[in-house]
């Protein structure tokens, strides 16, 4: 088949091109060529540059050719998901869009495991600390909203994946490395909250595999999937397996989520810090995909080898919040020693 697709040199799209190809697929992406990750060469491959925020550069991209399929990486906002409407309705034979399961986190009233329906549980008040990303499930969310709108068996026929927190060799956000790297310097771990609630990830190569599999079978049309690993953990038993696996024993201490949540490092501009601290549990039924698309999961020993693997040899850059490494170190020191006396500096602080 002839595949367009929206992305196709990030973290998830990358891998879901080279399994594109490895089937036999021709494809072509279409990104702005800023990122500096590279696809290896491959007749099969055509790249197109262009802003997928601009309707004429994609209009433009498809104009001499015909796609069978269009897979969209990069859709964030429903203003993007309108383009592809506009540009693809009537033109292709299926429309693949990545979503996520951050469109089920912005609901108050969930029931785990979560199925795909529950998409339509109403929005909880605006939660700025939303672990999935408050504003990143509304928009999400409005995207699906749209496509599903527009989904159509002849013109425009939609599918779709949600994935939980993807993760494996490389990725940008770098959520395992945050506590490999600890886990690894020898000193204490700071784990926000009780560390009980269970949460999944995924591994890249599985949401890959899922993408394709959503290609190959028809009866994913007008369907949304969660993937996720079919495995889940606590965040305590998720640093007891990873530190198994890097032959460590840290110590680990709790600090209340009422004291952390006033700590300076409990947020980070660049992105997720203390990942995995979901603060409520946060598990996927997996029924549907594994009943449709017969999917199955890696185990969780074998693709943690592998990120490990990589980020302990690939990796320069620290994971992110780890210049704050040392303040974090003193201020578990002073919490084991000063329990209650931080208890209620910082509990005072927040109340009043
Ligand atoms: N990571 C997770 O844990 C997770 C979990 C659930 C869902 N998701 C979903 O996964 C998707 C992200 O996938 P990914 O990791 O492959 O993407 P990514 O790392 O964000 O990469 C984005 C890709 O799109 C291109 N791109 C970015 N902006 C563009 C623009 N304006 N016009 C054209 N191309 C553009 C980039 O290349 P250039 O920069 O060169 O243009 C790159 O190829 C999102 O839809 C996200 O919601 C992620």
């Amino acid at each position: 088949m002839k595949i367009f697709v929206i992305g196709g040199t990030g973290f998830i799209s990358s891998r879901v091109v080279e399994i594109l190809l490895k089937s036999g697929h021709e494809v072509y992406i279409f990104t702005r060529g800023r990122s500096k990750k590279r696809l290896a060469k491959n007749d099969r491959l055509k790249v197109l540059y262009g802003d997928r925020n601009k309707f004429t550069d994609v209009k433009n991209a498809i104009d001499r050719n015909n796609f069978d399929v269009v897979y969209d990486f990069v859709a964030y906002q429903p203003s993007q998901s309108k383009i592809c409407i506009d540009v693809f309705k009537g033109k292709i034979g299926r429309f693949i869009h990545c979503s996520t399961v951050s469109v089920y986190m912005v609901s108050g009233e969930l029931r785990c495991p979560i199925t795909e329906d529950q998409v339509k549980q109403p929005l909880m008040n605006y939660w700025p600390r939303n672990p999935f990303g408050m504003d990143y499930g509304i928009h999400k969310r409005k995207c699906e909203d749209l496509l599903w709108q527009h989904h159509n068996e002849k013109i425009f026929p939609v599918s779709m994946l949600r994935p939980t927190f993807v993760s494996g060799p490389a990725d940008p956000a770098r959520r395992d490395f945050f506590w490999i790297e600890r886990i690894l310097d020898g000193q204490p771990l700071l784990v926000p909250g009780s560390g009980d609630f269970a949460f999944q990830q995924v591994y890249v190569e599985d949401v890959a595999r899922a993408f394709l599999a959503l290609l190959e079978n028809p009866s994913s049309l007008g369907k949304a999937y969660n993937v996720a690993s079919e495995e889940m953990y606590s965040l305590n038993e998720y640093l007891q397996k990873l530190s198994q696996l890097l032959n460590r024993s840290p110590e680990i201490i709790h600090i209340s989520q009422e004291v952390f949540d006033q700590l300076s490092i409990s947020t980070h501009s660049q992105g997720d810090v203390f990942p995995f601290n979901t603060r409520r549990t946060a598990t996927f039924s997996l029924e549907k995909i594994k009943n449709d698309l017969k999917y199955q999961s890696t185990l969780f020993e074998v693709w943690m080898e592998k990120t490990i693997d990589w980020f302990t040899s690939h990796q320069s850059e620290h994971s992110i919040g780890y210049e704050n490494r040392g303040l974090e170190v003193k201020l578990l020191s002073l919490y084991t020693k000063e329990k209650n006396i931080f208890h209620s500096h910082f509990l005072k602080q927040s109340s009043g």
